[in-house]
């Protein structure tokens, strides 16, 4: 069902997103000191390629260039993070000023051309010196995300007003520390257990410290969710799917939202505990301003029939994207829906929403991805119809502006409205960028 396109609330913040890691490069420029990716990047078979985040789409130079694309494209507000080893080389103490130069620039230049910043400090880029004291499965790195806070919102807390923690709690604990696939590469049930309490519980933390150094700031959260479906209806496979609902969403928009862990994820995670002390609980969920989902598909679970943990299954008649992820819009609509029913924020974003594709440039230069137009347009359609059912969406960021670094698929994936061409650097915006222009243009309130 294709719904109008135009009937986004007035104000709607139109967006695209990006991370430190995944486009800046210049990773040891400016005293930027290693960080868990640089590292996890040179070890042998970890990333396709061995390829790694040292150059990716030179952002960290081209910025001013890639901001008057986001202009073009007309989008009313940019997402980014910080890189913790260009701040805190150290992870805690020294500030390096010309690490958090280069964000007051980029914010600058993001004011200058009318694009909000939407500021996001962790995504992923923890200090190598950190790690080695124990990473996020110690509670001395919990400590040290204070100070990180501190050190921005009090550099660019007169500027930015739209705040967030963490991205994505459940990647950085369970593929950094539970399986492996990501840095700093444990594979540890216990490790990727604490790792989820002292990154939700440093969230808690940061949200008071930028309260403090920021005017007036709209702070947040992003959590990223895959509603999880049984894949029949055997009463086994929707025990199943609720048991990996538990752990891979609930735990997150509890414990940041209500401040409690579910029963159900803590009865599958026995014997292993969340290292909580007293107090944590309390200061795990401050008052937020507003909670980010990023969301791309849905997982199908099946029981296993051994006893083991449960199995996640192909749809079989699923479209796929080059992520392997199924095509199912509807995700989010649900996501969103049923974040709202039942820990009713006070606002919502989608802060990432996007899909891979085999994009290549044409004889005549252009990129034609008509998937991803589609897959876009679907998943917008889901967010008006929720917007229509009263939960409060105030904007939406396609994950992402750019082709960048896919993390341990290297380049290999391209999420782009803009294609990278990694041997030159040029930006060529691709057809969806086109399409992406014209939907915001529709939907200026002075173009009614
Ligand atoms: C995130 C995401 C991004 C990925 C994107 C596609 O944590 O925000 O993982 O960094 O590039 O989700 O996989």
């Amino acid at each position: 069902m294709e719904s109008d396109h135009t009937s986004f609330p007035k104000g709607f913040v139109w967006g695209a997103a990006t991370s430190s890691y995944q486009v800046e490069g210049a990773t040891s420029e400016d005293g930027r000191s290693e960080g868990i990716w640089d590292r996890f990047c040179k070890i042998p078979g970890a990333v396709r390629n061995g390829e790694s985040g040292e150059v990716a789409c030179d952002f960290f130079h081209r910025y001013p260039d890639d901001v008057r694309l986001m202009q073009e494209l007309g989008v009313d507000a940019f997402r980014f993070s910080v890189s913790w080893p260009r701040i805190l080389p150290d992870g805690r103490g020294r500030i390096e000023p010309r690490g958090l130069d280069f964000y007051d620039r980029l914010v600058d230049e993001l004011l200058a051309a009318e694009i909000r910043p939407f500021l996001n400090l962790y995504h992923w880029d923890l200090p190598q010196t950190l790690e080695d004291e124990g990473g996020w499965p110690a509670r001395a790195t919990a400590e040290a995300f204070v100070e990180l806070a501190e050190a921005v919102a009090a550099r660019l807390g007169d500027r930015v007003r739209d705040w967030s923690t963490h991205n994505e709690p459940w990647c950085a604990a369970w593929l950094g520390y539970g399986l492996g696939v990501h840095a700093p590469g444990r594979k540890s049930r216990a490790d990727a257990v604490a790792a989820s309490h002292h990154l939700l519980l440093s969230h808690g933390w940061a949200v008071e410290a930028i309260r403090r150094e920021a005017r007036d700031p709209q702070v947040g959260v992003i959590i990223d969710a895959w509603p999880a479906y049984p894949a029949s209806d055997d009463p086994a496979d929707a025990a199943a799917a609720r048991a990996v609902d538990a752990v891979r969403n609930r735990f997150f928009f509890e414990g940041a939202l209500r401040g409690s862990y579910p029963e159900e994820a803590l009865e599958v995670l026995a014997p292993i505990e969340p290292p909580v002390r007293e107090g944590d609980m309390a200061a795990l969920a401050p008052r937020l301003d507003w909670v980010g989902v990023n969301n791309y598909s849905r997982t199908l679970v099946r029981a296993d029939p051994g006893g083991g943990e449960p199995l996640e299954v192909r749809a079989p008649e699923g479209r796929l994207t080059e992520m392997g992820w199924e095509v199912y819009p509807e995700a989010l609509y649900e996501l969103l829906t049923r974040v709202h029913r039942e820990y009713a924020p006070a606002a919502l974003y989608v802060t990432e929403n996007g899909a891979a594709f085999g994009d290549v440039r044409s004889h005549d230069g252009r990129v034609r991805d008509p998937e991803r137009t589609e897959y876009l347009a679907d998943n917008l359609d889901g967010v008006a119809r929720a917007i229509g059912e009263g939960v409060p969406v105030r904007g939406y960021f396609v994950w992402s502006l750019l082709d960048n670094f896919e993390w341990s698929l290297g380049y290999g994936r391209r999420f782009g409205l803009v294609y990278v061409d990694y041997p030159t650097l040029e930006r060529v915006p691709k057809d969806s960028f086109f399409w992406y222009q014209g939907l915001i243009e529709a939907n200026r309130p002075a173009s009614r």
